[in-house]
């Protein structure tokens, strides 16, 4: 069988953010922190909380919806749903099964893939792998978070940090060449797993009164180091990827980063050589939101005109385990 080789284009982007709104002063009242810490060490101003009865399945099958309508696509002609997120609604079933029901998918193949906060890029790469296998024509990707249910919020190293939300993009095959999903460099190291997880709630530390008890069933971090080892590996990737596609960073019209600090952003922005100003930033308002970050800065970034047609783009993200990833997109 001839193989062509097909681009995998992003047909429409949409997002969602629950409607509350915690900011740096409301945190102040509850953890021993300031508006002016945690704006000067993070660059977060606030982030948004979503509602108890507001799961992961429901902000990603509303962000899915936008996407699906700006893309012109029908949920019948979805034959794939790939969800990133590190907290589904439940174990299982996947939140790709539940966003597919939530959305009247009648048949695609559903699962989620966990890569934290580089969830999305890792989501991209396996979807445009199966498009391009010729055996998919349209793919649903979803990045979703409810990290608020996470989170320690006696401990004010990590509670400030994070947010709630989702982001979604419908990906299909394009003949023009030389556009979408252009290329991707993934990466993990498993070694250092430990600066960034959550302890319980798996087979290891299955759900007790003394694993409650030892706080367990939330995330914990070591900021410090994954903020030295975020810089670097984001370099990496961005650098590597550029070179093999023979790109120069004064070619890039965006860089999407994954919004978990200010002061990470501008560290791989002076590495890289871009300016600050050629940077999608939105984590002022939403904070960390992990796998949906990226996501929901792509759509918000295409929806503000930053990304024209022919424009070059780099999306770049780390997250826990370690994982990462970067992706190049040229605008169709
Ligand atoms: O998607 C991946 C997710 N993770 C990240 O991106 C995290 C990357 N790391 C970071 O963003 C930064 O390391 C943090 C924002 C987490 C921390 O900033 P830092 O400049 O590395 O601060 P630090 O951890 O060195 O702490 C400095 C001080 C400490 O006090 P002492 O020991 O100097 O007295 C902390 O106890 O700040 C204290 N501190 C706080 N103070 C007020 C830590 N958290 C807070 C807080 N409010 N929320």
């Amino acid at each position: 069988m001839t193989h062509t080789p097909r681009s995998v284009v992003i047909q429409g982007t949409g997002s969602y953010t629950p409607g509350d709104i915690q900011t740096n002063d409301d945190l102040a009242k509850i953890v021993d922190t300031s508006d002016e810490w945690i704006f000067t060490r993070t660059g977060i101003r606030e982030r948004r909380i979503a509602e108890e009865s507001e799961q992961s399945s429901d902000m990603g099958a509303t962000a899915a919806a936008q996407a699906l309508e700006r893309a012109g696509v029908e949920a019948a002609d979805i034959d794939l749903v790939i969800v990133a997120t590190i907290t589904p609604d439940m174990p299982f079933p996947s939140t790709a099964c539940l966003i597919q029901t939530k959305l009247g998918i009648p048949n695609a193949v559903c699962m989620d893939i966990e890569a934290a906060c580089s969830g999305f890029i890792y989501i991209l790469e396996v979807a445009a792998a199966l498009l391009q296998s010729g055996r998919y024509r349209h793919a649903l990707v979803v990045g979703t978070e409810k990290l608020s249910s996470i989170l320690d919020w006696e401990d004010r190293t990590t509670c400030v940090l994070f947010g709630d939300g989702a982001g979604a993009a419908v990906l299909g095959v394009s003949e023009t060449p030389n556009v979408g999903l252009l290329d991707f460099k993934l990466g993990a190291d498993g070694a250092k797993g430990d600066v960034l997880y959550m302890p319980g709630g798996g087979c290891a530390v299955p759900a007790t009164p003394d694993s409650l008890d030892r706080r367990m069933h939330f995330l914990k971090m070591r900021g410090r180091e994954v903020f030295k080892m975020a810089v670097t590996v984001m370099e990496k990737a961005a650098k590597e990827i550029l070179e093999q596609n023979g790109v120069n960073s004064d070619q890039l019209a965006c860089v999407i980063p994954h919004q978990a600090n200010l002061r990470i952003i501008e560290l791989l922005a002076a590495r890289l050589e871009i300016p600050m100003d050629r940077f999608y930033l939105n984590l002022e308002k939403y904070g960390n939101t992990s796998a949906a970050s990226i996501p929901i800065a792509l759509d918000e970034a295409i929806q503000a005109g930053r990304l024209k047609s022919g424009d070059l783009a780099l999306m770049v993200a780390f997250g826990a385990g370690l994982t990462w990833g970067a992706t190049l997109v040229r605008c169709p």
